[in-house]
């Protein structure tokens, strides 16, 4: 079945759900992306920071090179790293994530998140020479005017923001000639973002979820000591069973049915495929109330870098 479109507020369409591509090897990353587009995939969802967007570009020009499928065909999402907030280093860290994808322009460009750093050569996440977080006080606003720019220039073709609070989508909202698209963050059932997912569609802006099966591979560092295991939850277990399904596919139903973006990440192939047969049944309404009653309201992922940054939003 195909992967249904939403319609972002530009008119543009993009496929509501697409491939994760965060932690893989190359191999890894590479067969996912042909096992997910042999699949039916069309959306791939990667990042500057994520280092794959060379291994990935490498697999887009084979399918185009062999005939399989053409530029038009894919929706390939990457983001801005926090190094490159200054409005005239957009378009540099855009330019390095073309090159290393081997494309002209990319479908969506998003913020990765709102809190910027001077790039003192030291990392992901910079550090002053005294061994502090090099933060940099700008505010995204400022962000905004090179990601428009990006715009103009031809080189993405819808631009958004990720991990952002309401606070600061309405400052952008207040600066913009062209509008986000989404917001990409962390949503999943027991954290379903109900409040913002609200703010962003009184705005047009639709909400992609990261973490939708609960990101059980996420790195130690970034899980709490209390982590609950979503794909283990009782009334998922109970649902899938009802459906035939798996526990993942009711946890992307439950998202999709919400109208909201879905990026799930795998490297099996028997997954990659499950993931995408989530449009053949649909949660009764009863269903979605008591999922909705499953909200913790708390992160499965703790992040603490960029703690104490004025812009930090978690
Ligand atoms: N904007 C941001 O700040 C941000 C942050 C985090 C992630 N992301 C993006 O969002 C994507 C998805 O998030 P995520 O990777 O953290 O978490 P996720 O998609 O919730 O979970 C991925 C994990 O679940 C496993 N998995 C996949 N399908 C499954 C299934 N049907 N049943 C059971 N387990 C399954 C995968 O293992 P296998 O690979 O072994 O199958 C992997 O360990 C990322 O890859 C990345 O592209 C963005």
């Amino acid at each position: 079945m195909a992967i249904p479109m939403v319609t972002f507020n530009n008119g543009n369409k993009f496929p509501i759900l697409g491939l994760g591509t965060w932690q893989a090897t190359k191999e890894e990353c590479q067969n996912s992306v042909r096992t997910a587009l042999d699949a039916g995939y069309r959306h791939i969802d990667t990042a500057y920071a994520y280092g794959n967007e060379a291994d990935i570009g490498e697999v887009l020009q084979e399918y185009m090179k062999a005939g399989k499928l053409k530029r038009s065909d894919f929706y390939i999402t990457t983001k801005l790293w926090l190094t490159h907030h200054q409005p005239e280093r957009v378009i540099e860290c855009l330019n390095i994530s073309l090159a290393n994808l081997k494309l002209d322009y990319v479908d969506l460009y998003l913020i990765h998140g709102p809190c910027a750093f001077e790039d003192t050569g030291t990392g992901f996440y910079p550090l002053k020479p005294d061994g502090t977080p090099a933060f940099l006080n700008l505010p995204p606003e400022k962000t905004w005017e090179g990601m428009e720019k990006a715009v103009k220039l031809g080189k993405a073709k819808n631009i958004g923001v990720s991990n952002f609070t309401c606070d600061q989508i309405d400052r952008i909202c207040k600066i913009a000639t062209i509008k986000p698209v989404t917001n990409q963050v962390e949503c999943h059932a027991y954290f379903n973002q109900a409040d913002m997912h609200r703010f962003c569609q009184q705005r047009g802006i639709l909400l992609t979820s990261y973490g939708s099966l609960g990101s059980p591979g996420r790195p130690e560092m970034l899980k709490r000591d209390t982590d609950s295991i979503l794909l283990d939850d009782p009334l998922i277990k109970k649902l899938a069973d009802k459906y035939k399904k798996s526990a993942g596919q009711v946890l992307l139903r439950n998202l999709t049915q919400r109208n909201i973006l879905v990026i799930p990440k795998s490297i099996k192939p028997a997954r990659i495929k499950q993931n995408m047969q989530v449009f053949d049944f649909k949660l009764t309404d009863a269903e979605m109330k008591q999922i909705e009653g499953l909200q913790k309201n708390v992160r499965l992922f703790k992040n603490d870098l960029g703690k104490g940054h004025p812009e930090f939003p978690f």
